[in-house]
């Protein structure tokens, strides 16, 4: 089995330092989930926060990988100091090491200390529960909707 060690997240810089998100991205959303390449490069990366995840990746021939990009997440600034949370995206055979959570937990302290006051996201219907963990809320009155044909829903977190 793959064993990933020594967890780390940095911020890129737009565009040079972006491949090691992209690579997770198409894996995560392209590869596994079936979202389309398009959707997937949308047109909101220039102008977005970008971070990702690095490990140690040890093989199972006992090889060791070092940096490996395992994990991303992305923040698009928007009017009236709102902050908005998406493709966060863990590989596969990275998740459930707290992985996902320590990305939003950096996203959410770069917020703080850049004034921003509300963080909004739309969830895959079935994720909810990772952000509800989190602090994100589902607020009155918001409804399912469809996102490049999936399930989502609105989720925030306000004063921050
Ligand atoms: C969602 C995702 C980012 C979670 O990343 P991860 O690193 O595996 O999650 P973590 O290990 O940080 O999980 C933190 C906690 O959330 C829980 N959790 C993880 N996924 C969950 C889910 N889908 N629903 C409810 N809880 C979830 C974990 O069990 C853990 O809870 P605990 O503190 O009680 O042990 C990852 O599963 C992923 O990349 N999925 C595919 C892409 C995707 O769906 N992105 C989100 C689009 S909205």
């Amino acid at each position: 089995m793959v064993r990933y060690t020594n967890v780390s997240v940095r911020q890129l810089d737009f565009p040079k330092g972006i491949d090691d998100a992209l690579k997770v991205r198409i894996a995560v959303f392209v590869e596994e989930q079936k979202y389309t390449l398009e959707s997937e490069l949308d047109n909101h990366d220039e102008g977005s926060y970008h971070w990702a995840a690095y490990c140690d990746k040890e093989n199972e021939d006992g090889s060791i990988e070092k940096n490996v990009p395992v994990g991303t997440i992305r923040m698009i600034p928007k009017p009236g100091n709102i902050a908005k949370l998406g493709r966060l995206a863990v590989l596969n055979t990275a998740r459930g090491l707290y992985i996902g959570q320590l990305l939003v937990k950096e996203l959410i302290d770069f917020c703080k200390k850049n004034d921003y006051h509300t963080i909004v996201l739309h969830s895959q219907y079935p994720r909810r529960g990772f952000y509800a963990k989190l602090g994100f809320v589902i607020e009155q009155g918001e409804e399912i909707f469809s996102e490049d044909g999936t399930p989502h829903i609105r989720m925030f977190m306000r004063n921050i």
